[in-house]
């Protein structure tokens, strides 16, 4: 089994101002020695102030989206390089409110990848059906697409992360069962290690996000191939954050 440290990552969203980066202070007093991996995304916005506030802690700083070009005449977006520059280490792509709210397509997302990786960026690559490709029992066959089309030949368990979040489970309170989880993600880990081959493969991390709560994180923790969450909601608060950082480092 290859040695893959677990990684709590937190998606802030659209949520966040400055005063929203007092948590992260008392997040860092009481996880600073966390044995899993720390991440914080929040908005562009905050990037910099965060990677600031965070210098000398364990936390890392990612954004949560990149364009695929490294500058030009882009209204609105934000490079790769910017937020390497603005102190990132990792970017979320192809999340699927991104997929939902702009259009994003696998073809989109991979070049996006590219462009983190350009940046030297870890890019944490989210793929997940809907409630109704679930029940058309179309799951297996949806996150296999994602895959094939959102991720670019060049993976190494350093460059990529991989998050599966099921549509259904995000923001609803709605967690999807360990047997659910499981078969996702022993399904992408052997897919991962037919495309990239075995050493790539098992040394990528695969992340469950949707919902993900101190009192839920344990179970999912346990299942076979979750190597830590990716985390809405429950990412703002620093009691929740630390209870589900707690129960990854137990894990
Ligand atoms: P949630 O969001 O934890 O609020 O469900 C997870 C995500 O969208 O990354």
């Amino acid at each position: 089994m290859a040695d893959r440290r677990k990684l709590a990552a937190g998606n802030w969203k659209m949520n966040g101002t400055a005063d929203t980066l007092g948590m992260v202070e008392t997040l860092a007093g009481a996880h600073g020695e966390a044995r899993s991996e720390l991440l914080i995304c929040p908005p562009a916005t905050l990037v910099h102030r965060l990677a600031g506030a965070v210098a000398g802690t364990s936390i890392a700083v990612g954004g949560q989206d990149c364009h695929w070009e490294e500058t030009g005449a882009h209204t609105g977006d934000v490079s790769a390089a910017m937020l390497a520059d603005a102190g990132a280490s990792h970017v979320i792509l192809g999340h699927s409110e991104r997929r939902a709210d702009h259009g994003e397509t696998d073809a989109i997302v991979r070049a996006k990848t590219q462009a983190a990786w350009a940046a030297g960026l870890t890019a944490i690559v989210c793929v997940g059906e809907t409630l109704a490709e679930r029940e058309a029992s179309n799951t297996i066959d949806i996150i296999g697409g994602q895959l094939a089309g959102s991720l670019p030949d060049q993976a190494t368990g350093l460059n990529l992360v991989v998050a599966y979040e099921p549509v259904w489970a995000i923001g609803t309170g709605k967690v999807a069962t360990a047997d659910q989880i499981g078969e996702v993600h022993d399904e992408i880990r052997r897919r991962l290690e037919k495309r990239f081959g075995a050493g790539v493969g098992r040394s990528v991390r695969l992340l469950y996000g949707g919902s993900v709560k101190p009192d839920n994180a344990a179970e999912i923790f346990a299942v076979e191939n979750v190597d830590g969450a990716l985390i809405g909601g429950a990412s703002l608060k620093a009691d929740d954050f630390g209870g589900i950082i707690a129960a990854l480092d137990a894990a």
